[in-house]
């Protein structure tokens, strides 16, 4: 019994794989194996050799069973090791997808927008799209009967039957995200809110959809010239002109007082449209500096501070820079489309590395 003790226990803690373990377990303790045929001499015993060798029989088949099932757990582990080994997957690495998907122009152009104005100090702040009437409306200066809630073309949520107070509404600017940024951060403050607004209007420069972004700069003496820096300073850089001419028109925005509108130099002799040269004008935002009213909507004393606001249409600009002449195919999803139209995923918009290569 020792021998057979020797040889199986040292051949089970050699066996190189699962299979010839199952032959080990075979050959000792399966049926016909070593082991039990010992065990089936036991009847041929007188009674005291029985008495003497059925528990050692017993005692060394368990010995050779657990040595099997620790090898065999030990075997399942270093499989499994060596599965994890080769199997390895760096997930950090680029995925490589059989069809290359695009960036949306709107995203491509905010992603620009937010990294120039990054570079000017500018943190980016959001709102809801569904939006109280107060923040639309009221806070910006524009309360019930003002003409401009009319020009708006407003989508109003519906309230329960019954409920009188005034509906919420799809958001018509980005404006009322200058509101919640004032009542979250205080003074002094540069923002701006990129994201999407509605209005009841559809033909081929106008979706009910569209996306806007809206800049705020509140500081002690922030004035016009601060504005008009900065504004040119963002076209030359989104357009890529070295010679960007803005003309700042006088305008009237509820929000703003004094407010203007801006238009930049252009040329669209043979029917392209040139930044930066000729003599035509295209206007391309709102702005002004902040009425007191909105400032003090926004928990700031307009005593103590002041600043700008403006606010343009992302999509106008994403058409302008890239010739896009239809707004309406810009959400319709037409894969030929986002492929022409679309940009690679791994170019993101810097700086250093160039905005739209
Ligand atoms: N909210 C205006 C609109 O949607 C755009 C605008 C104009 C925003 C002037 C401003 C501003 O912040 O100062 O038409």
């Amino acid at each position: 019994m020792d021998d057979l003790r020797q040889k199986y226990i040292g051949a089970i803690a050699d066996a190189a794989d699962e299979p010839a373990l199952e032959e080990l377990r075979l050959q000792a303790v399966g049926k016909k194996g070593e082991v039990s045929l010992m065990m089936r001499e036991l009847g041929k015993m007188t009674p005291d050799e029985r008495q003497e060798m059925g528990p050692k029989l017993n005692a060394l088949k368990d010995e050779i069973n657990s040595a099997l099932a620790a090898k065999k757990a030990a075997l399942a582990d270093a499989a499994l090791n060596e599965r994890l080994r080769a199997e390895w997957l760096d997930v950090t690495l680029p995925g490589r997808p059989r069809r290359q998907g695009t960036i949306h122009p709107v995203s491509q152009v905010t992603d620009e927008i937010t990294a120039i104005f990054a570079d000017m100090g500018f943190s980016v702040a959001e709102g809801p799209q569904i939006e109280s009437d107060w923040f639309n409306f009221d806070a910006l200066n524009i309360p019930p009967e003002h003409p401009a809630r009319q020009e708006h073309d407003t989508f109003f949520m519906s309230r329960a039957e019954g409920d009188d107070r005034p509906p919420h509404v799809l958001r018509t600017h980005t404006s009322p995200v200058q509101i919640r940024a004032m009542q979250e951060t205080g003074a002094p403050i540069r923002v701006i809110a990129p994201g999407r607004v509605y209005r009841c209007d559809y033909d081929q420069t106008h979706t009910p959809m569209f996306h806007q972004v809206e800049g705020l700069a509140i500081g002690r003496d922030i004035s016009m010239a601060n504005l008009k820096w900065v504004l040119e300073e963002f076209c030359r850089a989104f357009f890529e002109v070295e010679g960007v001419e803005l003309r700042f028109r006088a305008s009237h925005f509820p929000f703003t007082e004094p407010s203007a509108e801006v238009d930049i130099r252009c040329s669209w002799a043979g029917g392209s449209l040139k930044i930066g040269e000729g003599d035509d004008w295209l206007e391309i935002l709102g702005s002004g500096m902040v009425h007191p009213k909105v400032l003090k909507a926004g928990g700031i004393d307009p005593d103590q501070w002041q600043g700008f606001a403006f606010g343009m249409g992302i999509d106008r600009l994403a058409m302008l820079k890239y010739g896009i002449p239809d707004l309406r195919a810009f959400f319709d999803s037409d894969l030929r489309w986002l492929r022409h139209y679309g940009f690679s995923a791994l170019d993101v918009p810097t700086l250093q590395g160039g905005l739209s290569v």
